[in-house]
């Protein structure tokens, strides 16, 4: 059975009892579980003795216009899923229990709020930055998981255990998609069934500028990769506002002015289905 911990101090009484030489696996989430999270944990489970999962709505992480309040919260369908793939511990704390009243220090990742996503979130990877480093401390994991779908946070994620020196091995799991290639996310719930139905849009955008870059023998500028993808979200009269395109270093993610099939890519972006934001990105 799952053992389900709401406080700090009842998870650390536990973790205190598990041995160093024990594989700890990590999985960080803000709920509302689905296939994407559940193959995170799966590996989680294959490759580690003990898995701890969490569920957290991170306040830090949402602007002050962003959807904090409304994000889905269900509790006892996530743990069920959860127990089904044998996750041994799920660490759910509230708020007050993990930002007191007397809370003052942050993680602030420098250059990160100059990134696209950062650009669109000012504050975000801050936030990030500070609960992922609040509960690799509690949890202690041997290996965390991440996912490919939120791309600058990876990099985020391998940066902080960098320069802070964790002793954590960060692995990052490919962007799992519905069968029309809507990549999962837990605010996909928010779409009305027309949105729904128009989302494959979104992957669709960046599969043509990977096509156009792939049949190119020489470089492509990005200019023009950032126009393939722009015309096909256009395209789309459901589409409400084009955040960004952003092309990218796969591993600095510093932008590129051109893209070439060796080097590859990262092309990512942001954008306003109806009153949805969704986010997606393709590796070349
Ligand atoms: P959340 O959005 O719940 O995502 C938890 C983890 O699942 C993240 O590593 C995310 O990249 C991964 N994930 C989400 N959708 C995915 C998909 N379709 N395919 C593969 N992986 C997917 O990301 C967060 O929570 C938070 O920022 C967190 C790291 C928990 C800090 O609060």
């Amino acid at each position: 059975a799952i053992s389900l911990h709401r406080t700090i101090a009842s998870f650390r009484s536990v973790r205190r009892a598990i041995e160093r030489t024990t594989k700890i696996g990590f999985v960080p989430t803000m709920g509302a579980l689905h296939e994407g999270h559940l193959t995170l944990v799966r590996q989680a489970r294959a490759e580690n003795d003990v898995v701890v999962a969490s569920i957290f709505v991170n306040p830090t992480q949402f602007g002050p216009n962003e959807d904090f309040e409304k994000y889905p919260r269900q509790l006892q369908i996530d743990s069920d899923k959860l127990a089904a793939l044998g996750v041994d511990y799920l660490f759910a704390p509230s708020v007050n229990d993990m930002y007191g009243k007397d809370h003052v220090t942050y993680v602030d990742p420098e250059g990160f709020d100059d990134t696209s996503e950062g650009k669109s979130r000012p504050g975000h990877f801050r936030g990030v930055a500070t609960i992922v480093t609040k509960l690799f401390n509690i949890v202690q994991p041997t290996n965390a998981y991440f996912g490919q779908k939120d791309a600058a946070q990876c990099v985020l994620i391998r940066r902080i255990v960098d320069d802070l020196n964790m002793d954590v091995n960060v692995i990052v799991a490919d962007t799992v998609r519905e069968s029309d290639g809507l990549a999962m996310s837990s605010r996909n719930t928010y779409l009305t069934p027309t949105e729904r139905r128009a989302a494959p849009i979104v992957y669709q955008s960046l599969c043509a500028a990977r096509t156009l870059v792939l049949a190119s023998e020489s470089a492509v500028e990005s200019a023009v990769v950032r126009e393939t993808v722009e015309s096909v979200l256009r395209s789309e009269p459901l589409i409400s506002e084009i955040q960004y395109v952003s092309i990218d270093n796969k591993s600095t993610m510093q932008s590129l002015e051109q893209v070439n099939r060796e080097d590859g890519a990262l092309i990512s972006l942001a954008c306003k289905l109806g009153s949805v934001r969704l986010i997606d990105n393709i590796i070349i």
